[in-house]
């Protein structure tokens, strides 16, 4: 049986869409009454290991969602709490949602390599889809102003975009053929690299970019009233992409999907709850 994690996200409803006619795939979520769908859904909150004692029965591939925004050491008991509990049940394989390795830089890209180690250090077979930042995101932190002003602080920067869409075509494809993608690492970036300059032509001519400071976005930021750990999570996507740690594309998305990936700009921006 496979079980996908996550599968109220935003990522995880794509997956959970693609899995819809399966008679061997059932759902986890911390909220099942929020999903529609045909599937089997339990609740698994790694919050709450209770939930993972008997969401995990009979699990033979876990596709385990990366259990998003939070400090390091939330996210990393969260993950180590998973696969303890995973282990415990006899799940035999874990695919797991990480992050590009050009994301290093990033700050929450910590998380992520904890993670993979531990990943390693089980007995479990696995397989690590090293997904790249969303075009989606991008088109939100880099999205015109009403005054047709790009300010993101992208600098020259540019971003192996990825549409989540994909990276949810490659995630299903591998789960229901995990023994194919045992042991394999796989860097899910975008063909093309886009940067602000590229989006305000891809919006049109009326649209100017105009990039800013880091400093100015991170005062803007603070001043919002988000979480103080998305301050600097925000701050160093951006750095990260201004500095030109994020711009390397790559082939691997095109060798699951079997296809072209989807164009990544412009996008909407249809990111969801963050
Ligand atoms: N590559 C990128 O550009 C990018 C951008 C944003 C996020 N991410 C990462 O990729 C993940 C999936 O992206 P997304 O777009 O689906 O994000 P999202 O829409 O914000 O969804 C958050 C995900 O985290 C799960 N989660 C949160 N707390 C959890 C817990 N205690 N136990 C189990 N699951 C928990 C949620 O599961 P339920 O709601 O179903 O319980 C949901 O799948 C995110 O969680 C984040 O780690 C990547």
């Amino acid at each position: 049986m496979i079980l996908v994690t996550g599968a109220a996200g935003g990522l995880g409803t794509l997956i959970a869409e693609r899995l819809a006619d399966r008679d061997d795939t059932v759902l986890g979520t911390r909220e099942p009454s929020r999903l529609e769908t045909p599937l089997p859904v339990r609740r698994i909150d790694f919050d709450d290991p209770d939930t993972l004692v008997t969401g995990f029965q009979g699990v033979a591939v876990l596709l385990m969602i990366s259990a998003g925004y939070g400090e390091d050491d939330t996210v990393i008991a969260r993950h180590g709490t998973a696969l303890d509990a995973a282990e415990q049940a006899g799940v035999r394989h874990v695919v797991y949602t990480s992050l590009t390795a050009d994301g290093d830089h990033l700050p929450y890209a910590l998380p992520h390599r904890w993670t993979e180690r531990r990943l390693r250090r089980s007995a479990m077979d696995w397989t690590i889809l090293r997904n790249g930042l969303y075009a989606e995101l991008l088109a939100r932190l880099a999205a015109p102003s009403e005054d047709g002003r790009i300010t993101a602080p992208l600098g020259e920067g540019r971003l192996a975009a990825v549409a989540r869409a994909d990276l949810a075509d490659a995630a299903a494809r591998v789960v229901v053929d995990a023994g194919a993608h045992a042991g394999q690492v796989y860097e899910l970036v975008g063909e093309q690299a886009v940067g602000g300059a590229d989006l305000a032509r891809a919006h049109g001519p009326h649209i100017a970019y105009e990039p800013e400071t880091l400093a100015r976005v991170r005062s803007r930021l603070a001043a919002t009233g988000i979480e103080p750990f998305q301050v600097p999570m925000l701050v160093g996507t951006y750095s990260a992409i201004a500095a030109g740690f994020m711009s390397h594309t790559g082939g691997d998305l095109r060798q699951l999907l079997d296809r072209a990936p989807r164009p990544t700009h412009p996008v909407p921006d249809t990111l969801g709850r963050s």
